[in-house]
């Protein structure tokens, strides 16, 4: 269909994500707003967003169960997520990433290997897990990605899902605009995969607190200078981990006798 005999105005090129989830009406207004929001409506993706209990089997539209074996928490099972992810699949060779906190954590690297990802096949699916787990038997067959946002217990996959689509859909291009500016924010290439550096805005002066001199100095050179050390400070005094490591000072050979 070419874009100008479009309803919605023309994207269908446009790369889609595919949410799967118990709660569309949650995942949808997040994906309307902000950044992701206005992602979609300049045509860089589209979102569909699928309801899982849809494809429940049964008459009570039951998506899920107690564990076999016993235990307590129920289970989503594994029908409805399969047969949900066989609808709306369009390539066999499509990327299913299932949230979970069993799966690998979330990171900057996998934000810039999913939409490499989403780029290249043009559609990328996920699916948010509820906390007890979903059967395995659905993990085998449609699962290929499992993904965790960190250590500790959400209620559902959704919020996860929307934290890796807002992850990706913010470096489509064209997408960030400069007051939006991305290319030196924690983590990136210009920070060095550390923190990024403290800002300020006005006014020059709040409760008795200044603006650093050098930032009204006008001079980019030492703004700069400035902000790439306070990034590296910080880094250092909050995620060690994070620092690049300086470089090594060779050991004075010691003196033998
Ligand atoms: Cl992906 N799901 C749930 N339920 N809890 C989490 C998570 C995912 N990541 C961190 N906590």
């Amino acid at each position: 269909m070419s874009s100008e005999t479009e309803p919605d105005g023309g994207n269908s090129q446009a790369p889609v994500i595919r949410v799967l989830t118990l709660f569309p009406e949650m995942v949808r207004a997040v994906l309307a707003t902000s950044i992701p929001g206005r992602a979609e409506r300049q045509g860089q993706v589209r979102y569909e967003v699928t309801d899982i209990r849809d494809f429940a089997v049964d008459k009570h539209r039951t998506v899920d169960d107690t564990a076999y074996g016993g235990g307590a928490g129920m289970i989503m099972m594994a029908p409805p997520v399969v047969e949900a992810v066989e609808k709306v699949r369009q390539r066999e060779d499509a990327t299913v990433i299932l949230t979970t906190p069993q799966g690998e954590t979330f990171s900057e690297q996998l934000t810039l290997d999913l939409l490499a990802d989403l780029q290249a096949k043009g559609e990328l699916i996920l699916v948010c897990g509820r906390y007890k787990g979903i059967d395995e038997r659905a993990r085998e067959l449609v699962v290929t990605r499992e993904v965790s946002i960190g250590d500790y217990v959400l209620s559902g996959g959704e919020l996860p899902a929307l934290v890796v689509v807002d992850a990706i859909v913010r470096r489509l291009p064209g997408v960030l605009h400069d007051e939006d500016s991305a290319a030196n924010d924690s983590f990136t290439a210009d920070r060095e995969g550390g923190l990024d550096c403290a800002w300020y805005t006005k006014p020059p002066v709040y409760r008795g607190l200044d603006v650093p001199e050098v930032l009204m100095s006008g001079h980019h050179a030492n703004i700069e200078d400035w902000r790439r050390r306070q990034a590296a400070e910080r880094t250092r005094a909050r995620r060690p981990e994070l620092a690049t490591a300086p470089a090594e000072v060779p050991k004075k050979q010691k003196k033998r006798d």
